[in-house]
């Protein structure tokens, strides 16, 4: 008995540190939830998404890889390549964005200004 309550203990540890994961994975999916970003303001392309795809996108992004999100291009390179379509969950851009692969790149609230733009019409407004 003794020698079976001592392999049982590590598996109890084990149990609690995954538990404790899922619980804080599953909050991250609530505090993206949390309206950071208020709908109702205009995103506006060239002093919000221009400078967080600076910041976030350009150094993998920056003219050998589709799409081009150089500040020159990425309008052009965004639009013409079908990226940003109604419904803006659907869209390429914010698909990707929140896909496994890019989700790490950008906080949540950049995730929302983003989906927020494309909702808007994806304007190249200032
Ligand atoms: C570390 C490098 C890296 C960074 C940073 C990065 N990407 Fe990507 N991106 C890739 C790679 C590699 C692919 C192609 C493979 C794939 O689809 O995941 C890609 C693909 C994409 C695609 C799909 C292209 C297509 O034609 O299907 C989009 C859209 C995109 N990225 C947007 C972004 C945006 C927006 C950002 C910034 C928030 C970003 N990426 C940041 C590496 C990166």
């Amino acid at each position: 008995m003794e020698f079976l309550n001592n392999l049982k203990k590590p598996g109890i540890v084990v149990f609690t540190i995954l538990a404790g994961i899922i619980i804080l994975a599953s909050c991250e999916k609530y505090s993206f939830r949390v309206e950071t970003v208020d709908p109702v303001d205009s995103v506006h392309f060239k002093t919000v998404i221009q400078p967080l795809l600076d910041n976030k996108c350009t150094n993998c992004h920056g003219g050998s890889r589709e799409p081009d999100l150089r500040s020159a291009y990425s309008y052009e390179s965004l639009t013409t390549g079908g990226y940003v379509t109604l419904p803006a969950d659907k869209s390429k851009l914010y698909t990707k964005v929140i896909s496994s692969g890019h989700a790490s790149f950008t906080l949540p609230e950049e995730k929302l200004r983003i989906l927020y733009w494309i909702s808007q019409g994806a304007k190249n407004n200032k």
